[in-house]
């Protein structure tokens, strides 16, 4: 069984996925977590985030390592001389500002997704394109929505920052990621945007079960 569970910029998405997957004891995939780790080392190593035969390149001798754990993802670089955890470095806001660059370029999007469809059943997969690109033969399928100032101030709660700067960001990483952000046409929408967590992961079980 997969569930995918897709939305726009935080949404929610990963706190929700976590959830359900927990109520239904199978890990949660963060699609989202393996396009930061990539451009969080693209931006170590000085690689363009537009070079995409550069950046196949740079993956392609970095042993990234999902850890899909239903409480939150986890991802390493599991280099034999200096192992090292990526997750707090991989949700930085140069990381925000420079993820739907590299996003954005097909070959990328392959890289990420031929990663996701190695893994087996069942899991919940997160991001934007699980229910559509990814994993179309989904059992169940979700789209989260908020307006951009319940996500920003759902955000400045996480991380510190300027509430009007958040929401300005948010919205400009929207219309970047746009072309990727489409609900599947079998989708349930929720919006979250006056429920709590609780209802959300409730609304998303009751679809589950349906
Ligand atoms: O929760 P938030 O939207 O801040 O972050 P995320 O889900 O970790 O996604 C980070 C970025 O990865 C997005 O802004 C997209 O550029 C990209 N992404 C994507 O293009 N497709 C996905 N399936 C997941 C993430």
């Amino acid at each position: 069984m997969i569930v995918t569970i897709d939305g726009v910029a935080a949404s929610g998405k990963s706190s929700v996925a976590s959830g359900v997957a927990s109520a239904l004891s199978i890990p949660y995939v963060s699609s989202g977590l393996l396009y930061r780790a990539a451009t969080l080392l693209a931006l170590e190593a000085g690689t363009s985030l537009s070079d995409a035969p550069a950046l196949l390149s740079l993956l392609g001798a970095a042993p990234l390592r999902l850890e899909p754990l239903a409480g939150g993802n986890r991802i390493y670089l599991d280099t034999p001389d200096c192992p090292r955890e990526l997750t707090a470095d991989a949700h930085t806001s140069a990381v925000d500002a420079g993820v739907s660059a590299l996003a954005q370029l097909p070959q990328l999007r392959e890289w990420v997704n031929a990663r996701l469809r190695a893994l087996t059943p069942p899991f919940v997969a997160e991001g934007r394109d699980m229910g559509t690109a990814v994993f179309p033969q989904a059992r169940a399928k979700f789209f989260l929505v908020a307006s951009p100032r319940v996500r920003a101030l759902r955000r400045v709660k996480e991380r510190v920052g300027d509430v009007e700067a958040v929401e300005q960001a948010l919205i400009a990483r929207d219309e970047q990621d746009q072309l990727q952000s489409h609900p599947a046409a079998d989708a349930q929408i929720i919006d979250t945007s006056d429920l709590d967590l609780a209802g959300v992961i409730a609304a998303v079980m009751a679809g589950v079960q349906e």
